[in-house]
This record gives structure tokens, sequence and C-alpha cells, in this order.
């Protein structure tokens, strides 16, 4: 289960991504997003740091700010078009990966010193709006899986929506496995289902998985934050 579900959400992002940063428009939205662009700055800092799905970059000029180094990736090139044309830190570099195998890009230097059997060049990873999209069932296998590509001690931080009845797109059904779907309106007038969960802090936690250490959740209205270190 779950291949399917997780190509057509591929798909859907790369049918949105001209329009993908409305929803960084919300008004309701505005207090917590300027609360969330203010901590990540810190959690990098001086940190080689791995974006995951980084989409159209909203997160990426604040969380890179104080970095050492930066590699923002996504599976589709049509998001990071947009992300690469802002204005960004020296430190922040692209390669498209898929986080479902986070296959080093050909003559990329991080992800080889991994495969290869060197040392994880990463100590951060950082995720915005990727946890909620990733079916339940595939969630602990694929956190096993990102803290592979990251040195011991390294920082994980993951951002996402918090379901707000006024704001969110209404959750339409729910699976066996407990995901939760939506009906997504796109402006050309198609109509996408997307798997989109919203995760306690209880259960979040409890599927962080053996190496995670001093978790931490940050609740706002519109928005969550999990930060943690790896052993
Ligand atoms: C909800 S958007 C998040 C974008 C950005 N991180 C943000 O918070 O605004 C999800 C992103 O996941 C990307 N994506 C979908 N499937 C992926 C995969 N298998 N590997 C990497 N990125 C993927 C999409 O292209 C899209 O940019």
């Amino acid at each position: 289960m779950g291949k399917d579900v997780v190509e057509d959400m591929a798909a859907y992002y790369v049918q949105r991504a001209a329009t993908y940063e409305r929803v960084y428009f919300k008004p309701e939205r505005q207090a917590d997003l300027r609360t969330m662009e203010a901590a990540l700055p810190a959690e990098f800092a001086g940190r080689d740091v791995l974006e995951i799905a980084c989409g159209t970059g909203w997160w990426t000029p604040y969380a890179a700010h104080d970095a050492a180094s930066w590699l923002a990736t996504d599976l589709n090139p049509e998001t990071m078009t947009i992300a690469r044309a802002k204005a960004l830190p020296a430190c922040v570099r692209f390669a498209t990966v898929d986080a479902y195998t986070l296959d080093a890009p050909e003559a990329d230097g991080p992800f080889t010193a991994a495969a290869s059997g060197g040392a994880p060049s990463f100590d951060a990873a950082f995720a915005g709006c990727w946890w909620s999209h990733v079916p339940l069932q595939r969630l602990p296998g694929w956190l096993a899986l990102l803290h592979t590509r990251l040195a011991p001690g390294a920082r994980v931080v993951f951002l996402d929506n918090s379901y707000v009845q006024t704001s969110s797109t209404p959750i339409s059904r729910s699976d066996a496995a407990g995901n939760t779907y939506q009906q997504r309106l796109l402006p050309d007038g198609s109509v996408h289902e997307v798997l989109k969960n919203f995760p306690t802090r209880e259960q979040a936690l409890a599927l962080l998985g053996p190496r995670a250490r001093d978790a931490c959740w940050v609740d706002c209205t519109h928005y969550w934050l999990l930060s943690y270190a790896l052993r």
C-alpha cells in the first residue's frame, strides 16, 4: 500500500507548483508563520543540513540563514525552479532527490560519502510540510532511512500543519491504517485526493524510534514543530 498515494502526491505538487505559495498568504496564518520563520535559523546554525521536499523553498531562506551548508532537495524540479529564483543564503545548493530513497544525486559529495561507507556529512535535517504526507505505515521506516543519512548527534527538525477547522481543507475520509485524506481543488478546476495526516504530539513522538533523544514539540495554532537530536 502507499505507492499510488505517494506517486499521486508527487504529481499533484507538480501541477500546484506555480500557485503553491498562496497557502502562505492566508491572513489567519501570518502570526504563526512569523513565529516559525524566526525559530528556524538557530536550529541549524553552523550545521551541514539536508532539506527534504523543499518545494518552492518557503522555509529555506530563513532556516538556512546561519547554516554552514544547505542541500535543498525535492523530487520535482518544477517546485525547485521557483525556489532557485529566490534570494537565498550563499550556502544553499539544490539537488533532485526522492525522499523515499534518499539516494545520492550523481557526483554529490555528501551522499556519496554515506553511500560508500564513509561517515554521513549531514549533521542536521529539515523537512517542512512533509511528515503529514507520508503514509503512517511508512513513517517508521522512512525515519530510520533518514537517520542513516545523518551523523551521530545530528539535529532533526520537522515543521507541519495543524488541523484548524476554519482554515484547513476538510478531511474527506480516513483509511484502515488511520491515514486521512483531503479533496484539493487546483485553479485549473482539477480535484486531487491527497493524503494529509495531522499527528498529535504523542503520536509523533511515539514514531521517532530509538535513535531520537531530547524531542521537543512546539504547538502553534496552524503549525507544529518537532525537533530532536540523534544519539
Ligand atoms: C507540501 S509540499 C512542501 C514544500 C515545502 N517544504 C514547504 O513546506 O512549503 C510537499 C513537497 O514534497 C515534494 N515531494 C513529493 N513527493 C516527493 C518525494 N518522493 N521525494 C521528495 N519530494 C517529494 C513535492 O514536490 C512538494 O514540493
